[in-house]
């Protein structure tokens, strides 16, 4: 574990402090992706900051604009760069402008190469890696006023503590407990962009939490690739049940969930750990990707799905109300019908309260990429919407169990479709909607639910 201060990045947030304080500069942050890389965007701002930039919402009035972006699937690098190449008038209008491109995508060296020679008003790059040296970064470019291309693959190995953080909201908030990952599911990018598995030690993560519990957070996320991999290399008797018990032991008025979890090492120690604290919430995201045996083998999964499905009995055995989600990727390569059939098939067996769902997305320097990959964009389309579709009535009869009962949720903001209106969300997940005043926000309103939707719940507010 190293400090922040490693590599004098004090020093350099120092000297641009000297260098641009008074002069009411503005940072721009725009995120692409994951909750950690959400988590990864409010420490960019929170160094910002102490650099003495003020954050704005808005690019166009903008001093600095960094970009974290995501590698996951083409559709989010494509969406990052499309952004990138919007800002190019802000720099000719404004030649002072910095832009630092980060995250996941220019962690892969052709992406670095793309960005160099197709986007020449780009400053700098940083991968995952440099993020704790932003400030160093952001000082050269200012100072040598030369663009900073180099590739930046490599990936971190260490953990680093005490990076300023300028959290959005305040009462939600991000707590990573691992980096990275070593599992190398053939069609994942992630081991590759974020290195591999580390944790933090369970005082850095528990202090961090006692500090948001006393500051008032209502919800907790403790997040990392594969939190059932946390204490692994750190500790020989520790694991993730241990610190989510530790964690709801603390003093406070708050809930805790976590993501993401993966089917191979969630333990039933875990979800005893789960029912048996009232701070954890009762919803479990639990990734299955397919129900083909084959498929999940080619996936490198390392579960069969009657595994994954004795973890789901095991839950609901323990606790017959809890949520499930999971994440599906349709079309991996040599997916046939018969493998779809069982993806579907576990759907209808397990009813998942909310699927996330994806079309397969070819990432470079997988596995899977090198797969032979037969069936037709069309045929992949189809077999996703006739996911949706079975889903969609699933997610519509579990949500009309909830009409006429009355919920708790912690309120989170103005609805952003129907301004008139508030958005909740419940412990597990679901969204409501209701009418109520803005002072509620931040806080845990019971509402009674008068039609539910497949994507959410209509309420009224009880008083
Ligand atoms: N193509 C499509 N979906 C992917 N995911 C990860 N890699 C890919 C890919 N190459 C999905 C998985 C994972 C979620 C975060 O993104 O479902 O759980
Ligand atoms: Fe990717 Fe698999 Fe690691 Fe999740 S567990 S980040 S899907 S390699």
């Amino acid at each position: 574990m190293s400090e922040y201060n490693f590599d004098d990045q004090i020093g350099y947030t120092e000297k641009i402090y000297k260098m641009i304080s008074g002069k009411g500069l503005r940072a721009f942050v725009q995120t692409y992706g994951c909750q950690q890389n959400e988590a990864d965007s409010e420490h960019i701002a929170g160094m910002l900051i102490d650099m003495g930039y003020s954050l704005t919402d808005a690019p166009d009035n903008a001093d600095i604009i960094i970009v974290n972006t995501c590698a996951v699937r083409e559709h989010a690098e494509l969406k990052a760069l499309s952004k990138t190449g919007q800002y190019k008038h802000l720099k000719l209008a404004n030649p002072d402008l910095i832009i630092g491109i980060g995250g996941c995508m220019v962690t892969q060296e052709h992406r670095c190469g793309d960005i160099k020679n197709k986007y020449p008003y780009v400053d700098f790059l940083f991968g995952t890696s440099m993020l704790p040296g932003l400030p160093q970064l952001i000082y050269r470019t200012m100072k040598e006023n030369k663009r900073i291309m180099s590739p930046t693959g490599g990936v971190e190995d260490r953990v680093v503590e005490g990076i300023p953080v300028k959290r959005e909201s305040s009462f939600l908030a991000w707590v990573p407990i691992m980096y990275g990952c070593n599992n190398f599911c053939s069609y994942c990018v992630v081991p590759y962009v974020r290195g591999r598995e580390r944790s933090r030690t369970k005082e850095a993560v528990l202090e961090e939490v006692r500090g948001l519990a006393k500051a008032g957070y209502k919800e907790l996320t403790l997040l990392g690739q594969n939190v059932n991999s946390y204490g692994k290399g750190l500790y020989d008797d520790y694991d993730f049940a241990d610190l989510l018990s530790d964690i709801c032991a603390v003093d406070g008025d708050f809930k805790v969930r976590f993501m993401t979890s993966h089917p191979k090492d969630a333990t039933k120690k875990l979800i005893d750990v789960i029912a048996a604290n009232d701070k954890a919430v009762k919803q479990f995201h639990l990734p299955i990707q397919s129900g083909s045996d084959r498929i999940l083998k080619m996936m490198n999964r390392k579960y069969t799905r009657d595994s994954y499905y004795s973890l789901i009995e095991y839950m609901r055995e323990k606790m017959p109300d809890i949520g499930i989600t999971t994440d599906i990727i349709v079309g991996f390569p040599g997916e046939t019908e018969e493998d779809f059939e069982d993806t579907l098939d576990m759907l209808r067996r397990v009813r998942y309260d909310n699927i996330y769902s994806f079309i397969y997305s070819k990432r470079k320097g997988t596995p899977a990429a090198e797969m032979e990959d037969n069936t037709s964009k069309e045929e992949k389309n189809e077999r996703f919407r006739r996911l949706l579709e079975v889903q969609n009535e699933i997610s519509l009869s579990k949500n009309k169990e909830y009409e006429g009962k009355t919920v708790r949720v912690l309120v989170e903001s103005r609805s952003k479709t129907d301004t008139g209106k508030l958005t909740g969300r419940t412990e597990k997940n679901r969204l409501v909607h209701f009418v109520g005043s803005d002072s509620l926000i931040g806080g845990y309103a019971d509402v009674k639910i008068v039609k539910a939707e497949t994507y959410m719940l209509m309420g009224e507010l009880k008083i």
